[in-house]
């Protein structure tokens, strides 16, 4: 009797061994891949192997692999309050190791070019402060968990960071303003600012590059530095120029943004396979 419990203890024991080879408890958790709207993600989503689309309070969200690396990927939508929304969605349903967004923004450092791919070196939402008759004075608000006041620079992930300064030998950028005089497309890593407008204003644009150190202007990479720093996820904002931020910024705008996009695509996937 007792020898027939061993042996069927054994068994268990080797079946459940079995189980855990074929389908491992602790896979992987998944790098969160987002962008504003359909062109700032569509040239990562057709590279998604075996990709299965889950909704979540209506909302889209996109898993599979690229590169063999698990990915989840979801559109925000423009602006804050979008970006924040999805940030926590994916962050509370997946559980990622990292998140990254993708997309275009406006170019605020001298000599950028549309088509220039700007790493956030920190990410700082430049209309949130108090409003003076000086102008704007930043200021971090606290979160509510611990009382504890956010930075006014959220800084990038180092790992994230240091990946994405190695992505750059490999990665091949498109040219977006193709005038043979113009130079080819390049990496740079800065200051990301992020507010609620979409900036076309000289002035305003000088004022983000002289007070604030700002290299490129967005609409939600803050907002998503903000919900990851409060839950404590490395992040990382990786944008590319899509415009210059003044007055013929619309313009610009529709000419380069689909380029724009996937050149920021093109800097993600390669971090994704020397991940
Ligand atoms: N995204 C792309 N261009 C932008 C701009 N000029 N201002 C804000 N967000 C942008």
């Amino acid at each position: 009797m007792i020898n027939k419990l061993r042996i069927y203890a054994k068994s268990a024991l080797i079946f459940t061994l079995l189980l855990i080879c074929i389908h491992p408890i602790h896979a992987q958790n998944p790098t969160a891949i987002l962008g504003a709207f359909e062109e700032e993600l569509t040239w990562l989503i057709e590279r998604v192997d075996d990709p299965q689309v889950e909704q979540i309070m209506g909302y889209d969200f996109t898993t599979g692999e690229i590169e063999e690396q698990p990915v989840v990927l979801a559109l925000t939508g423009v602006g804050k309050v979008n970006a924040a929304i999805m940030a926590t969605l994916i962050l509370e349903h997946f559980q990622p190791e990292a998140v990254i967004f993708t997309g275009v923004a406006g170019g605020i450092g001298l000599g950028c070019i549309p088509g220039d791919v700007v790493v956030g070196t920190t990410n700082v939402q430049h209309d949130m402060g108090d409003m003076t008759p000086d102008g704007i004075e930043l200021f971090g608000v606290r979160n509510p968990l611990n009382q504890q006041r956010n930075p006014i620079y959220f800084s990038a992930d180092s790992t994230l960071l240091e990946l994405a300064r190695r992505a750059v030998d490999a990665v091949e950028l498109e040219r977006a303003v193709i005038e043979p005089k113009v130079r080819n497309p390049r990496v740079s890593c800065g200051v990301i600012a992020t507010g609620d407008t979409f900036i076309t204003s000289t002035p305003k644009k000088d004022e983000l590059r002289d007070y604030l150190k700002v290299n490129a202007v967005e609409m939600e990479g803050g907002a998503v530095a903000q919900v990851c720093y409060q839950f404590n996820v490395p992040c990382l904002v990786i944008r590319a120029l899509s415009d210059y931020s003044d007055e013929n910024a619309d313009a610009d705008f529709e000419k380069y943004y689909r380029t724009a996009a996937r050149n920021a695509n093109r800097l993600v996937l390669q971090i994704l396979q020397i991940q």
